[in-house]
C-alpha cells in the first residue's frame, strides 16, 4: 500500500477499507506516515466525510493504537459520562457522586482544560494534596472500595489520538464530525467502561454550533459504541451560555459542592443537566428503569448527603484534604487578591451570552492554560450573576471577577462586555435540553 494513494483515494471520495485505515494509524505512530502526509489525508477527511463504517474502523484502529485499560474485575456495570467541551460545566464532579451514591460504579478517565473550556482534572488539582496520578491497580481498588475514581489518562492510552489531535489543532482540521467521533470515542472505549453517557453541547462555547449537528455528532458516536460492544447514549444540551454560574477552577468544585449540599435549586441548569446525565447513567447501570426512578434516586443521594461523603471519600482516597470538600471551607481556596465587579453598560434584557468569551476571559485571569506549559492559578475566574432572559441594569453587577495576576485584567472586562447581547425586549427562552440520542 502506498500513503499517497490512499490520500488521492479519500480526496476523490472513495471509501477505504478496514486494512488501509489500520495502515494509515500504524504508519502515523510508526513514523512510516509523515506528518504532512497525514494532514493531507485528514483534510480530504474533513472534504469528503467518512461512511461510519470507516469511522467505526478508524475508531478502532485508535483504540488499538495503546494501551486499553480492562476493568473487568470490578463488580457491576461501569459507567462513564463524557462532555463535548464546554464553560462552567462541573458536572462530573456532581453526577460521579450522585451514581456512587446509588450504587452505580464510576470508573473515570478524565481531561485537562482545553482552549477556553474547562477539564475535571484542572479542577480536581485545586483541592490540595489531590495526585490524579494514580497508578491502575490503585484506580481500581478506590472504585472497588468507594465506587468511583476520576483520575487522568494514563500516559500510553489512544497515543495515536495524541498525535493527530496536536497535528489538527493548527491546520484546521479539528471540525470534522468523523474525526471528532472517532478522537472521542477511541479514548472512551480505550478507558474501559461498559455504558458511557455522552453530552454533546451545542452553541456559541461548543464545537457544534447548530443542534442539527450535534444530533449527527451524537448519533454517530452512540452507533459507534453499540458497534464497539458498549452501551452508549447521548443528550444534546445548550451551551449558549455557560452551564453553571462559576468558571474557574476551585470555583467550579465549591459550585459542585455546593450542589451537592443542597445550597443550589434543584432547577438550575447544571442541576438539571446533571440529574438528567445521572438517570441515564443509572439506567444503563441497570439501576433504575426509567429517567424519572433515576432522577428521583439522585435526588435522594443528593438530599441525603450521601453524594457529597462520595465526592469526599474520593478525594480523600486520591491524597486530598476532604475537609475542603465542605460548603464552608472551600471558601479557603477561592481567596484572591482582588474580587473586581463588572457592570452591564445599559439596562434591558440579557438576550444572549457567548460562553465562549466568557471561558477566554477566565482563560485571561489564570484560569485555563494558553500554552500547554502554563501554570493554572486554581482560585481565579469568575462568578457569574445573570443568565439569559434576565434583567440587567448599569447599577448591578453582572459577574464578579477573582483576580490574583491583573495583567490581563482589562482584556478580560472587555471581553466578558463583547460576551453579552442587551436588548429591550424579553428573549424567548431557549431550551437547556434538545434531545435524548439513542441510537
Ligand atoms: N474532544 C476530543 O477529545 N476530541 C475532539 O476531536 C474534540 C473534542
Ligand atoms: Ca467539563
Amino acid at each position: 500500500m502506498l500513503i499517497t494513494s490512499l490520500i488521492e483515494k479519500k480526496r476523490d471520495g472513495f471509501e477505504h477499507t478496514r486494512e488501509e485505515i489500520e495502515f494509515i494509524i500504524r504508519g502515523l505512530l510508526s513514523g512510516a506516515v509523515e506528518n504532512y502526509q497525514m494532514t493531507a489525508w485528514m483534510m480530504a477527511v474533513c472534504c469528503r466525510g467518512m461512511s461510519e463504517r470507516e469511522i467505526a474502523d478508524l475508531t478502532n484502529a485508535m483504540v488499538h493504537s495503546g494501551d486499553t485499560v480492562d476493568l473487568s474485575d470490578l463488580p457491576g456495570v461501569k459507567v462513564d459520562k463524557h462532555s463535548t467541551g464546554g464553560v462552567g460545566d462541573t458536572t462530573t464532579l456532581i453526577v460521579a457522586p450522585l451514581v456512587a451514591a446509588c450504587g452505580g460504579t464510576v470508573a473515570k478517565m478524565s481531561g485537562r482544560g482545553l482552549g477556553h473550556t474547562g477539564g475535571t482534572l484542572d479542577k480536581l488539582e485545586s483541592i490540595p494534596g489531590v495526585n490524579i496520578e494514580q497508578p491502575l491497580d490503585r484506580f481500581m481498588d478506590i472504585v472497588r472500595e468507594n465506587g468511583l475514581a476520576v483520575i487522568g489518562q494514563s500516559g500510553n492510552l489512544v497515543p495515536a489520538d495524541k498525535k493527530l489531535y496536536a497535528l489538527r489543532d493548527v491546520t484546521a482540521t479539528i471540525g470534522s464530525t468523523p474525526l471528532i467521533a472517532s478522537s472521542i470515542m477511541s479514548k472512551k472505549l480505550a478507558a474501559g467502561a461498559d455504558a458511557i453517557v455522552l453530552d454533546v453541547k451545542v452553541g456559541s462555547g461548543a464545537f457544534m454550533h447548530t443542534v442539527e449537528d450535534a444530533k449527527k455528532l451524537a448519533s454517530l458516536m452512540v452507533r459507534i459504541g453499540d458497534h464497539l460492544g458498549r452501551r452508549c447514549e447521548a443528550i444534546i444540551t445548550d451551551m449558549n451560555q455557560p452551564l453553571g454560574l462559576a468558571v474557574g477552577n476551585a470555583l467550579e468544585v465549591q459550585e459542585a459542592v455546593n450542589v451537592l449540599s443542597g445550597l443550589v435549586p434543584e432547577n438550575e441548569p447544571l442541576v438539571e443537566v446533571s440529574l438528567l446525565l445521572g438517570a441515564h447513567m443509572l439506567m444503563l447501570s441497570d439501576l433504575a428503569s426509567t429517567e424519572a426512578e433515576g432522577k428521583k434516586k439522585l435526588l435522594e443521594a443528593l438530599r441525603s448527603g450521601k453524594g457529597l461523603e462520595k465526592l469526599r471519600r474520593m478525594i480523600e482516597a486520591m491524597g486530598g484534604d476532604p475537609a475542603y470538600i465542605d460548603a464552608e471551607r472551600i471558601k479557603e481556596l477561592c481567596k484572591v487578591r482582588r474580587l473586581v465587579e463588572v457592570y452591564p453598560q445599559k439596562d434591558g434584557y440579557l438576550a444572549s451570552l457567548a460562553a465562549e468569551k466568557i471561558g477566554v476571559a477566565s482563560q485571561m485571569l489564570g484560569a485555563g492554560r494558553a500554552r500547554k506549559e502554563d501554570v493554572i492559578d486554581p482560585a481565579v475566574g469568575l462568578i457569574m450573576h445573570k443568565r439569559v432572559g434576565d434583567r440587567v441594569s448599569v447599577q448591578e453587577p453582572f459577574c464578579t471577577l477573582y483576580v490574583n495576576d491583573e495583567s490581563h485584567l482589562e482584556e478580560a472586562m472587555a471581553l466578558l462586555q463583547e460576551s453579552m447581547t442587551i436588548t429591550d425586549e424579553k428573549p424567548e427562552p431557549s431550551p437547556l435540553v434538545y434531545a435524548i440520542v439513542k441510537e
